[in-house]
């Protein structure tokens, strides 16, 4: 059965009090508009299109990253989560097969909970998902009877025996994706907002003979993110599941509430994990890895019985082969590093290959950048680059090759040569004792002045 998504992110989120669209702030290192995407492609989606209207640009163009595949409409003005869902009609309502609204700011649903909407489906024509409130306060409320759901009435619109129920709409509502755009086109804008309701499909619904039913949700993965309070309290949310989750994977956390995950952070069993590690988007860590504590980690790979850290920054594009040993205060950007290479301490390795079992001296720099052009440096294998070498890139190292320490290599080296580039040592006999004479002198005299 195939199932599209409409995902509403036209809301401009006012009680962020920010420049940046509430879409687009992020919660484990990804945009709260991925964080549904995620939701929605999980179930290998026919079709996904988000509704965007304010800053519709941006949100488009993070949707676009996401996966270029995502289509987005503009809701310009905005007059309702009816009318926003509207917006998709031309693009879907032809569709044979589901459609599920989602919101794009409300992060946590989860996979499983849409599965269960799907099959609810056979009992239902339309589903609604709900969750038990401890405080339902503005929800809209859930009337019910038996298995059957009646109505979903607003917060305002509401009796005050209405506004006792507990049962509320998380907004996430599922239908055929010809029935949902069927019962929409007949929604009106009778009511204390004066805007098109999503939620008035279901009393629609009812009155044509249509059943509507109810699937019930944690509270928590109904969390949508409307204030930077909610957006510190979905973080911290989404950073205890993940660490549980690494836990049950078999991953070890030292000290798990001091790691930081990334939506899409991917760890292998037996890899272990040190204290105070960060992960920006984009890290794949392979089984039996090691990262020591205090690590900053985005974009890069780390393959099996890899050592890095403690202190150690990878950045984009870093790739670290089988065995690699990175130390402390290492940085390493856009880089491949074969099979066995260390690089063990203060050093920059950026735009480089490195080959298998090659050795970086500490304090060693790839100057990749001429302040216009990036360049690249490339080490052969089994190649030693002595402690405090500069590496002024574009250059290349043999196979087997040496630079000495404190070279400045401006040119190629080749295979099993030693490239010595630095200034030749003169020891002057007595100066240092003549030197230091005559320096205290000096301050003598300009003591008695
Ligand atoms: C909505 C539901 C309410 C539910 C609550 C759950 C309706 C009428 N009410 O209320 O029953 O309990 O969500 O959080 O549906 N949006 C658009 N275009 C619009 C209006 C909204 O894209 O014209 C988007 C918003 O950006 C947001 C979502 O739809 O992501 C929900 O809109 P919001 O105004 O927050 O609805 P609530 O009043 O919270
Ligand atoms: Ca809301």
């Amino acid at each position: 059965m195939s199932v599209s998504f409409i995902i509403l992110a036209a809301g401009m989120g006012s009680r962020m009090n920010s420049d940046t669209p509430k879409v687009l702030h992020h919660i484990a290192a990804a945009p709260l508009l991925h964080h549904a995407l995620t939701a929605a492609r999980n179930l290998e989606p026919a079709r996904i299109v988000v509704v965007t209207g304010h800053e519709a640009a941006l949100v488009t163009k993070s949707a676009e990253a996401f996966d270029p595949s995502v289509e987005c409409v503009v809701q310009d003005p905005q007059l309702g989560t009816a009318h926003a869902v509207a917006q998709a009609a031309p693009l879907l309502a032809e569709m044979s097969g589901e459609a599920i609204v989602l919101y794009g700011d409300t992060p946590f649903i989860r996979p499983e909970t849409l599965e269960a909407m799907l099959h609810a489906r056979a009992r239902h024509s339309v589903v609604v998902l709900g969750f038990e409130a401890k405080d339902p306060g503005r929800y809209g409320r859930l009337v019910t009877s038996g298995e059957s759901l009646k109505k979903i009435v607003e917060y305002n619109d509401a009796s005050d025996e209405e506004r006792r129920i507990t049962l509320c709409n998380s907004g996430v509502i599922c239908a055929s994706a010809k029935t949902l755009f069927q019962l929409i086109s007949r929604v009106g804008t009778a009511n204390a907002a004066a805007e098109y309701y999503l939620t008035d499909i279901v009393e629609i619904a009812q009155a044509s003979g249509l059943s509507a039913g109810v699937v019930i949700c944690d509270e928590a993965e109904t969390l949508g993110v409307n204030t930077r309070a909610q957006l510190a309290e979905a973080e911290a949310a989404f950073q205890s599941r993940a660490r549980a989750e690494a836990l049950e994977n078999g991953v070890t956390l030292t000290a798990p509430e001091t790691v930081f995950f990334a939506l899409d952070t991917h760890i292998g069993r037996d890899a272990i994990i040190g204290p105070n590690v960060i992960f920006g988007p984009a890290v794949t860590i392979e089984s039996g890895a090691e990262v020591k504590a205090f690590c900053h980690l985005e974009g890069c790979h780390i393959s099996r019985g890899a050592v890095v850290g403690p202190f150690a920054r990878l950045r984009p594009g870093a790739e670290l082969a089988e065995d690699v040993h990175v130390g402390n205060f290492v940085e390493i950007k856009n880089a491949i590093l074969d099979e066995g290479v260390k690089v063990g301490h203060l050093t920059y390795i950026g735009d480089a290959d490195i080959g298998e079992f090659s050795n970086i001296g500490a304090g060693t720099v790839t100057c990749n950048y001429d302040g216009v052009m990036k360049h690249r440096t490339k080490i052969g294998k089994r190649a030693f680059i002595g402690s405090a070498t500069m590496l002024v890139a574009p250059v290349t190292i043999g196979n087997d090759a040496l630079t000495a320490s404190g070279s400045v290599i401006t040119e190629n080296v080749p295979d099993a040569a030693l490239a010595v580039g630095r200034s030749k040592q003169v020891n002057k006999p007595g100066l240092a004792t003549k030197l230091m004479a005559r320096l205290k002198a000096i301050k003598a005299a300009k003591g008695n002045s």
